[in-house]
């Protein structure tokens, strides 16, 4: 408990109900949700500590489907980030704050019908898709979703494949993700199957080689980018020099991008 501190009216107190440390860098945190609490698959959130007395919050994707009882994050740790060098010792018990308020434009919403969906992330961009690829609305309304996952080293990627692996195991998709779903992992610094950035993988070719499909058509293809900046504008030029144009909420297009959120 946040012993005598006011809270916000914007947050509500939850406990931390398990931690996972994937690397040194990386950890995910699973959190009460409460019953009031309610979002589509790829929105985020304020999630944080309170800090000497005041509330410090950072947008956090939530990283589990909108039917699940509780809520996951994925957060990377930031030596000298005034929240994650703090939520990075976080244990089973703590009380954490999470904002009412969820909201984020990769949602499937904010797309037009198609028949393949991409999810491009680097870094913890990969959060929001690991809400999105275990809910089956995901399913009925793409034939084919296809994951790319790209981080510097190996070991960045252990988040992913562990979620990829479990979807076998899943209540509700777990007989129709392994079918539709293909997962494709590369890293840029280390040597791995695949190897590069997703921009000159999609540049070359390479991608839609290596997973044997034709190239993006804007006729039924749609895009989910989610990763830092620099990546988000980079993937978006290659996608709209493809022929696709961007949606929102309020008006559905073909691709969607969302700022992997960092300290
Ligand atoms: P690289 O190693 O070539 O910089 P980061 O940890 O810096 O967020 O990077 C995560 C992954 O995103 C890395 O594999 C990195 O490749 C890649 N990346 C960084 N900038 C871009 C960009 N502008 N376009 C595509 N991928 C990028």
């Amino acid at each position: 408990m946040f012993d005598g501190m006011t809270l916000p009216k914007t947050v509500t107190e939850e406990t931390v109900l398990s931690v996972h440390h994937w690397t040194d860098e990386l950890f995910s945190l699973r959190v009460t949700r409460p019953m009031s609490f309610r979002f589509r698959s790829g929105e985020f959130v304020m999630l944080g500590l309170m800090v000497e007395g005041k509330p410090l919050l950072r947008a956090y994707s939530m990283a589990s489907p909108s039917w699940d009882d509780g809520l996951d994050f994925y957060s990377i740790k930031v030596a000298d980030g005034p929240l994650t060098s703090r939520l990075q010792h976080v244990k089973e018990g703590d009380s954490i704050l999470l904002g009412k308020k969820p909201t984020g434009t990769i949602v499937l919403d904010a797309l037009e019908p198609g028949r393949r969906l991409f999810m491009l992330s680097t870094g913890t961009g990969v959060a929001p898709f690991a809400s999105l690829v275990r809910d089956p609305e995901t399913y009925e309304r793409f034939d084919e979703v296809i994951l790319t996952h790209t981080c510097r080293n190996v070991a960045d990627l252990a988040y992913s494949r562990s979620f990829v692996e479990a979807l076998k195991d899943d209540p509700l998709v777990g007989e129709i993700a392994p079918e539709r779903l293909t997962y494709y992992a590369s890293t840029t610094r280390e040597d791995f199957a695949h190897k590069g950035r997703i921009t000159d993988l999609i540049a070359s070719g390479r991608l839609f080689e290596d997973l044997g499909q034709p190239p993006l058509d804007p006729a039924g293809d749609r895009v989910m980018i989610c990763g830092s900046m620099a990546m988000i504008n980079d993937t978006r030029a290659l996608v709209e020099a493809a022929g696709l144009t961007e949606g929102s909420n309020a008006s559905p297009g073909a691709y969607v991008v969302e700022k992997a959120f960092a300290d």
